[in-house]
């Protein structure tokens, strides 16, 4: 008999995948594996049952990476499994940051008791103009599952589309998507874009990515997508670069304290991955990789 402890809620179609061979346990310190959404296992003890963790999304920063290898704990993610949901977010993204969408809905419930409304959205309306995403240029940085995807989303967008992998050389990412025009450097994309969607992981050297440095060399009112991670952004450059104008918007799937209320700043709840379709993927593809590898002892993360 196999325990799991489920630390975060897991779609139930993943969960119903467990055998009679499995027991779902409360304790974190009676299993041989948890199933673990976004919770921080940081700060936690790993008792010596545990022999695998799976984490049902993709980045896998709320795991100690080194102490799970020091204890031979295998960690599972599932790349590419919620890539449609978080690409879809962005194709959203991309629509509030070019257009007042966020400005106009808030402006209109703070008038809609007025029984002039009709007169006051004529002589408002023009306070939210925007423009369109047809024909500029939308930078995708990083080009896995999600950037993929984003990148071909907005060569259908009619976007003239540049793309840059710190790990794939310029020839494999044209063959990865033959929209993306490859960028031989950060900078290159950073001068030539107009919206800037970003898809890599939190690395110490993707960390405060976005900084002083880089947002100075981009385009004036570029506007930046942030569905991976909060501290891919040094929130202070941000707001600096939001107030002169360099960023036009910011829209992050990281609502902290310091940028949220920001003007220019649209904060999401961490909801990238928020849908039925991928929380359905994400629970399938990890419960099914941890059953693998508890009772085959197979190790497949793709
Ligand atoms: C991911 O890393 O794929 C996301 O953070 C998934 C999630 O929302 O849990």
């Amino acid at each position: 008999m196999f325990k799991i402890n489920c630390l975060n809620q897991i779609a139930n179609v993943g969960l119903d995948l467990f055998t009679d061979n499995y027991e779902m346990v409360d304790s974190f310190n009676e299993a041989n594996a948890v199933l673990v959404r976004s919770s921080s296992l940081h700060d936690q003890e790993l008792p010596r049952t545990i022999e695998a963790i799976a984490r049902a999304g993709a980045g896998v920063n709320n795991i100690p990476l080194d102490k799970c290898a020091e204890n031979g704990i295998v960690v599972f993610n599932t790349p590419g499994a919620n890539a449609n949901g978080v690409k879809e977010i962005v194709i959203a993204a991309l629509m509030m940051a070019a257009r007042d969408i966020i400005g106009g809905i808030n402006w209109v419930n703070s008038v809609k008791e007025d029984p002039e409304v009709a007169k006051l959205v004529e002589k408002n309306k023009s306070k939210f103009s925007g423009r369109e995403i047809k024909g500029k240029k939308l930078g995708v940085i990083g080009l896995g599952a999600v950037g993929v995807l984003a990148a071909n989303a907005g060569n259908k967008l009619e976007m003239e589309v540049y793309g840059f992998d710190p790990f794939i050389s310029v020839n494999a990412a044209w063959k990865l998507s033959k929209y993306i025009k490859p960028t031989k450097s950060l900078e290159e994309l950073y001068q030539e874009c107009d919206f800037i969607t970003v898809h890599v992981p939190l690395t110490d050297k993707t960390k405060e990515m976005f900084n002083k440095e880089t947002l100075a060399i981009m385009k004036d009112g570029v506007s930046i997508l942030n569905f991976s991670r909060d501290s891919l952004v040094n929130d202070d450059d941000m707001i600096e670069a939001l107030k002169s104008g360099k960023v036009h918007r910011y829209v992050t799937d990281f609502p902290n304290p310091k940028v949220c209320g920001v003007q220019g700043v649209i904060a999401i709840p961490h909801l990238g991955a928020s849908t039925n379709e991928s929380e359905d993927n994400c629970a399938i593809m990890a419960v099914e990789q941890l059953m693998d590898y508890l009772e085959n002892g197979n190790i497949k993360n793709s």
